[in-house]
């Protein structure tokens, strides 16, 4: 991969982008820019193979921070977004008046005995863009004393003011970027039973004024950074967003830059600037970005970006690096690495921790249909490519992940005609099996199959829907022709178990094996609760597994904290249990190769509220790293 694949069939973003709003002149560049042909747009759907235009360039270093490796990213100015349909659902929903309560009352609850509580005086509402809506939220109980009430969510400037008389008052000023119709959902508590709820959603329909300009010109924003914590001396870039609700691009301004800072504005992505930075001596930093907003410069906001800057040493984890532990055992430990860390803002510390004690990693997302194919003809390889570039740098292996998924897929697949799916799918798997083959020699082929209830997941799956059964034949047969001597998985959730699920599971091998289709080893996802505890099971899945001839890998494990806040010590030992007797279950059975988590740090997990990863938000190893540590040196 990674050479230039040249066939010029066709350049059709660049013609496609006038049609969309805001987006940036197609012309614009960082630096490698290669200048767009003219060739018309293809009609409908098509599957042609990548193009040189999807060829991924050089970025400019001062756009990441990366270390060692360079990053490519797309060509194109931005992705086109095909027209969306207008939002006639909506306004039909509008037009029928104010939606009905949804009314959720705790399990077993007597009906009888208490009624739920219900709004006065409330209808749809219709205003101008900069006008003040303002409703009163009166909640009522016959048959009890005033209901408590919370608004779902509130749009940003909005409010939800108590009249301190049993009614709050929603105050809103929508300006241009909310045009459309607002779903505000206020819900009503029963007093005497708190599970008792009605949940009223109030429909708001923004529209523009003939006179635009008479709406108010209010301040940009900075949009909000996450906390982090990075190392010092490592290269930090902050991609920083301002906002307007007007619906237009402020611009920004760092007043004191600090020395040897870059500040830029993006070079394709008008309303990002990009600050990188290396904070030499450990401390909390603090910055201020000036936002200047477009249409009257006078008008500026001054916001604080700040962020936590730690010596070295409070990230070198004691003892052995996992990976080195797993060598002994012949196991491989890996990670799924988020799409482009190198432009987050502690992206180098996520890295080296990566390379510290990974050898295997999975792209969390950039290889998804959806993100690698994102319109017919049209591919994104630069995450995928600069994750095996950052891989080779570390010596990891790339585990490919997902070539058939019933998730994740563009829109043009959802709505492609039938007959023409068995093409899109093997397409897309010569294309990007094909692209990586030489670097990439396990992949997920299949993801997630089976259903609940042990059958093949069919209603929604696309692929089953074209294909029935056979689309995991036809996959797993062309994905042995491409790459011989690769490791072809079967990867599913919920098989940690004893159930339907792994028996139906069991049923498909069994099925494959009859018939000669490829296929060498099991991915076991394992996206568990600290709650978990069928260790037994697992084994014995492990073993029937095993005893297919099939090897085993643990490809997406990661244990979930349920509950708010952060985790007491004793919830972050029994998650760290947990980490140990997978890693114990699979260090006993020969079959199991690889422990791969998913992700790295809480920070990033894609069920981050769980806190489920081996490292924290500030890349702190929690007791589960130890669990794993001990487990593997044992
Ligand atoms: C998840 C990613 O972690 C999320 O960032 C994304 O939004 C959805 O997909 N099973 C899989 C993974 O096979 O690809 C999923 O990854 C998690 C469940």
């Amino acid at each position: 991969m990674l050479q230039q694949t040249v066939s010029g069939r066709r350049s059709f973003l660049c013609l496609l982008l006038p049609a969309v709003l805001l987006l940036v002149g197609c012309g614009s560049s960082d630096e490698a820019d290669t200048s767009p042909d003219q060739e018309a747009p293809p009609s409908g759907p098509s599957t042609q193979d990548p193009g040189a235009d999807d060829e991924p360039v050089r970025e400019l270093p001062a756009l990441n921070n990366a270390v060692g490796f360079d990053v490519f990213r797309e060509p194109h100015a931005r992705l086109p977004v095909p027209e969306l349909p207008s939002d006639t659902a909506g306004q039909m929903e509008f037009d029928a008046g104010l939606p009905e309560p949804v009314i959720s009352m705790p399990a077993g609850f007597d009906a009888d005995s208490n009624s739920a509580p219900f709004f006065r005086n409330l209808a749809n509402l219709e205003v101008l863009a900069g006008d003040i809506v303002s409703i009163r939220f009166e909640p009522e109980d016959l048959d009890g004393s005033l209901p408590g009430m919370f608004p779902q969510k509130l749009p940003l400037g909005g409010t939800f003011e108590d009249n301190f008389d049993g009614s709050k008052t929603f105050v809103w000023q929508p300006l241009q970027e909310d045009v459309g119709i607002l779903r505000f959902t206020v819900v009503a508590v029963d007093s005497e039973e708190p599970g008792l709820k009605a949940s009223q959603d109030v429909l708001i329909r923004i529209t523009l004024p003939d006179d635009p300009s008479t709406i108010p010109n209010v301040a940009p924003m900075l949009e909000t950074l996450r906390d982090f914590t990075v190392r010092v001396n490592d290269p930090v870039v902050f991609e920083l967003k301002g906002q307007d609700l007007n619906g237009t691009i402020p611009t920004l301004e760092v007043p004191l830059l600090p020395p040897g800072a870059s500040f830029l504005q993006h070079p394709r992505l008008e309303e990002i600037y990009v600050l990188k930075l290396t904070p030499t001596v450990p401390g909390i930093y603090t910055l201020d970005v000036l936002v200047r907003d477009s249409v009257d410069p006078s008008l500026t906001a001054t916001e604080t970006v700040s962020f936590t800057v730690l010596d070295a040493g409070q990230f070198e984890g004691s003892g052995a690096p996992l990976k080195d532990l797993g060598q002994n055992r012949d196991l491989e430990i890996g990670f799924a690495a988020l799409q482009s860390f190198y432009h987050q803002p502690d992206g180098a510390i996520y890295a080296a921790i990566a390379a510290r004690e990974f050898n295997i990693v999975t792209p969390e997302n950039s290889m998804k249909m959806n993100i690698i194919n994102p319109l017919p003809g049209h591919f994104e390889f630069s995450g995928t490519d600069n994750l095996v570039r950052f891989a080779k740098l570390h010596d990891m292996r790339v585990h490919g992940h997902p070539l058939v998924w019933y998730r994740l897929l563009p829109e043009w697949i959802m709505q492609s005609d039938i007959a023409d799916r068995e093409r899109h799918m093997s397409d897309f798997i010569e294309r990007i099996m094909g692209r990586y083959k030489d670097e990439i020699d396990v992949w997920d082929v299949v993801n997630e199959p089976i259903a609940d209830n042990g059958e093949l997941r069919q209603a929604d799956s696309v692929w089953y829907e074209a294909m029935g059964e056979s689309y995991i034949d036809k996959a797993m047969r062309q994905a042995r022709l491409i790459a011989p001597s690769a490791t072809l998985l079967i990867n599913e959730f919920d098989i940690s178990m004893a159930g339907p699920k792994f028996n139906g599971l069991i049923r498909l091998v069994e099925r494959l094996q009859a018939s000669n289709v490829p296929l060498d080893a099991i991915g076991f996802q394992m996206h568990l609760f600290s709650s978990y505890s069928s260790f037994e099971e697992l084994r014995t899945n492990f073993a029937t597994v095993a005893a297919l001839g099939l090897d085993i890998y643990i490809t997406e494990l990661d244990v979930s904290i349920s509950g708010e806040g952060s985790p007491s010590a004793a919830e972050l030992q029994l998650q760290a249990d947990v980490y140990r007797q997978i890693a114990q279950i699979c260090i006993e059975q020969t079959r199991c190769k690889a422990i791969q988590m998913w992700g790295i740090t809480d920070q990033y997990s894609f069920r981050s509220n769980f806190n489920p990863l081996p490292f924290d938000r500030a890349y702190q190893s929690k007791p589960a790293f130890k669990a794993l540590q001990e487990a593997l040196a044992k």
